[in-house]
């Protein structure tokens, strides 16, 4: 399909693009026109090959490739790695391992034994101390606009970084001496493509290299001597539908990627939705609705798109897809599509229902902590509600630059309330 009012070559996973404006206005064209539109040239993965990929932009479509893991593999040229422009054939192999990268029938038999980890249950029972720990940080933060002689601080790393890494620590029981490397390590992890964070490919793969060893250690050290505790779950008694030491490292290593950087930034980004709708931030601080955490998530979109590549000749939305194509599941733009959301371009947080892609288009990947990503953002915008309910803006966020991931790095905001 030709999309006439789009530059030839438009790519929807160019960084520079991403950066500066998401959802891309250009969605709405593609939907409209060309809504399985191939790019010949990603700059989001230049330096590695430059083949093309279809772009999927409505929000039917989506759905139907990510329901369809026989026709679109997770596993060649897999969801996310393909969009890292630095990343090297040997990485790849080795990512293949993560869970995301997997096809039935090995996704099916990694996501049985991890699942065990996330039931109601085992989230209810983190719920006490997150809820403590939001209460915490929004007061540190108080704190700190209280010290500051302009009242203001960075909303990112002041609130929005701590909530998700401690999530993960808890869930998996990293005891707190050894937090602070952990979050060292998932923070080196994903820097990504910011020239500014000065992070290189190697102190990056030496971060994943480090964090790996720690589990695997944990891991080795439960099957000896088993506790009542998520890890102890999932790795006793290997060999009888349990993970080994191995799986149970780059298991941690996702979830330290997975639930690390875009739980943040669903929290950075709401924040910035709140302060820039604030008809909005007084509703929640009035009624917090049940709704808010998943129209935080649908307006945010923190994943922008991952990618699958078809397993054979097939069609997507009358569109002819070669077997070994690429396609990118934009799911920054299913979740604007008006064929499925009134006034998409509206921040409501009582929208109901509200069928969004943010978590994915529902396959067998489907994100995995999703209870656990919405019970964070609901902790801690009660406890920015109760204790910073004065917040203002501060100039512009500044964003990330990443070819799949919608991230803000700063978001400046003011408080006057005393410490
Ligand atoms: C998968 C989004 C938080 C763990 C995914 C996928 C998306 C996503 C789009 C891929 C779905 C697909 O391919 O169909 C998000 C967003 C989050 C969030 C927007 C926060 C707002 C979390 C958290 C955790 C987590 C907190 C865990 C601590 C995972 C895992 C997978 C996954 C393990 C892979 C599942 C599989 O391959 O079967 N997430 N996620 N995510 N997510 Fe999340």
């Amino acid at each position: 399909m030709t999309c006439p009012h789009l530059p030839e070559g438009f790519d929807a996973t160019d960084p520079d693009l991403l950066r500066s404006r998401v959802p891309l206005p250009e969605f709405a064209e593609l939907r409209q026109t060309a809504p399985v539109w191939w790019c010949p040239q990603p700059r989001g993965v230049t330096g590695f090959d430059d083949e093309g990929y279809w772009a999927v932009t409505r929000h039917a479509d989506v759905k139907y490739v990510s329901t369809h893991p026989e026709l679109f593999s997770s596993n060649e040229n897999t969801a996310v790695i393909r969009f890292n422009e630095h990343i090297g054939r040997e990485q790849i192999e080795v990512q293949k391992l993560i869970m995301l990268n997997m096809d039935p029938p090995e996704h099916t038999r990694v996501r049985q034994i991890v699942q065990r980890g996330f039931t109601p249950r085992a989230i209810r029972s983190l719920e006490t101390a997150l809820r403590d720990r939001a209460r915490a940080i929004a007061e540190e933060a108080r704190a700190a606009a209280a010290a500051d002689p302009d009242g203001s601080f960075d909303f990112v790393t002041r609130v929005a970084v701590e909530l998700p890494l401690q999530a993960i620590a808890e869930l998996i029981g990293v005891p707190q001496e050894d937090r602070s490397r952990i979050f060292d390590w998932s923070n080196k992890m994903v820097a990504y493509d910011d020239p500014e964070y000065a992070i290189t490919e190697e102190v990056g793969v030496e971060a994943a290299m480090e964090l790996i060893g720690y589990a695997m250690n944990m891991a080795a050290a439960r099957k000896e001597c088993p506790a009542q505790d998520i890890v102890s779950q999932l790795v006793a008694a290997e060999g009888q539908g349990n993970l080994s030491s191995d799986e149970f490292g780059f298991f941690v290593l996702l979830l330290a990627v997975a639930g690390n950087e875009t739980t943040r930034n669903a929290i950075s980004h709401g924040m910035h939705a709140f302060l820039t709708h604030p008809d909005q931030w007084e509703l929640y601080k009035r009624e917090r609705p049940a709704t808010t955490a998943e129209e935080i998530v649908r307006w945010a979109t923190p994943v922008v798109s991952f990618q699958r590549t078809a397993t054979q000749d097939t069609e997507i939305g009358g569109q002819k897809i070669k077997r070994g194509d690429r396609v990118g599941l934009f799911y920054s733009s299913a979740n604007h599509d008006p064929e499925v959301f009134e006034n998409p371009g509206t921040f409501d947080i009582t929208r109901d229902p509200n069928p969004h892609l943010g978590f994915g288009g529902g396959g067998p990947h489907f994100c995995l902590g999703k209870s656990l990503a919405v019970k964070e953002i609901e902790l801690i915008f009660d406890a920015v509600a109760d204790v910073l309910p004065d917040l203002t803006l501060v100039g512009e966020p500044r964003r990330l630059r990443a070819a799949w991931l919608n991230g803000v790095k700063e978001l400046r905001v003011r408080s006057t309330t005393p410490a």
